[in-house]
């Protein structure tokens, strides 16, 4: 069941529902753990095709050899190893729903197979030369932004105008206001129910977990009530029990350990945003007393520079890489290390 009051998710249910009743192609992007997956199994549950197959294929898990055959299937000896045919995801799927998950980690020569296949609405197994009927309905998923991703030249512009037939934003969990508090209950009565136990939130407990940023969604907030649960079945959950990061927001130091965290983590980059503080002018540094990831600051500064850089000379990268008096390559690998999505300029490149 896909809880929430909040407006973006009542928007969201009533859009699912439209979309539900369609058979169009249907991208759902959110960040990791916001539930692009319940969504995709909502889709197909309230649609026409409910009583057929619902087939689900995570593009990021399987290798680029074996992902071919594991959409399309394969005929005996297509290859060494293919001992019998078999049924790729595609004929599985037959009328039903594809999911096709983390489709931005699907390999090039992959997504020019997969085009051709929506464009044609028919496919070979690898190895075969019936040609067999695609009608399943694809809902594609990721957390990345695929335009970025284009223009960083890893997915294909015509694929993706394929699939963004209609475009579902999925809300972070952050933005989903007292969300948090009714899918955090909602968590601990499943947790009650499964037999792990009840635990009551204490005193500002509540307060602590609607301001935390929620970098993992939902996924995280579970098995946070998880933890909890484990913990202190039978108690009450004081805002101490919390994670740092999460009492943080409460008036509470941040750990230096947040820092250290790895790239994408919110709690690590707040953090890292206060040091900087501390540290002042980068032309005079201050050590802060309780230390600083050297490599993350510098990173920061960069990042930072070549922004400025990139937006001064209107994303000529050419420009940008003499301002910065850097060789135009060097620029280019910096670029994508940081996932700066200015468009690189096709006359150098
Ligand atoms: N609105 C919601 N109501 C109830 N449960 C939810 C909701 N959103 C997500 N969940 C639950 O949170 C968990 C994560 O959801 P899901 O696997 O669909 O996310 P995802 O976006 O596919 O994550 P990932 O990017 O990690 O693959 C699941 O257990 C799902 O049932
Ligand atoms: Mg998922």
């Amino acid at each position: 069941m896909l809880l929430g009051n909040s407006e973006p998710m009542v928007a969201l249910r009533a859009l699912l529902r439209r979309v539900a009743a369609a058979d169009s192609t249907v991208l759902v992007q959110g960040e990791s753990g916001t539930g692009k997956e319940l969504v995709a199994r909502l889709l197909h549950a309230w649609s026409a095709r409910a009583g057929k197959p619902f087939v689900a294929v995570n593009c990021g898990a399987i290798p680029g050899e074996l992902m071919e055959s594991e959409l399309f299937g394969h005929e005996r000896g297509a290859f060494t190893g293919a001992q019998a045919a078999r049924k790729g995801r595609f004929e599985l799927a037959g009328r039903g729903t594809l999911f096709l998950d983390e489709i931005a980690e699907m390999s090039p020569p992959l997504q020019v197979k997969l085009l051709r296949v929506l464009q044609e609405r028919s496919f070979e197994r690898v190895g075969g030369s019936e040609t067999l009927v695609a009608g399943a309905r694809i809902v594609a998923a990721t957390h990345r932004d695929l335009e970025q991703q284009i223009e960083l030249g890893r997915f294909r512009e015509d694929l993706y105008y394929r699939l963004h037939v209609v475009p579902i934003q999925i809300p972070a969990l952050r933005e989903r206001g007292d969300d948090i508090l009714l899918l955090a209950e909602h968590a601990l009565r499943g947790l009650d129910a499964a037999g792990l136990g009840r635990v009551r939130l204490g005193d500002g407990v509540a307060g602590a977990l609607r301001a935390y940023r929620w970098p993992g969604n939902v996924r995280e907030l579970h098995n946070l009530m998880e933890r909890l649960v484990i913990m202190h079945a039978g108690g009450t959950v004081q805002l101490r029990d919390l994670p740092p990061k999460m009492r943080e927001s409460q008036g509470e130091a941040p750990p230096l350990a947040a820092a250290a965290a790895p790239e994408g983590d919110g709690d690590g980059e707040q953090a890292l945003q206060e040091l900087m503080q501390l540290i002042a002018d980068p032309a005079d540094p201050v050590l802060p007393a309780q230390g600083i990831d050297l490599r993350a600051y510098l990173e920061r500064i960069e990042r930072s520079l070549i922004e400025q850089a990139l937006q001064a000379s209107d994303h000529v990268i050419a420009h940008a890489a003499s301002r910065l008096g850097l060789r135009r390559t060097t620029l280019v690998e910096k670029i994508r290390k940081y996932n700066l999505r200015e468009t690189i300029d096709a006359g150098g490149a």
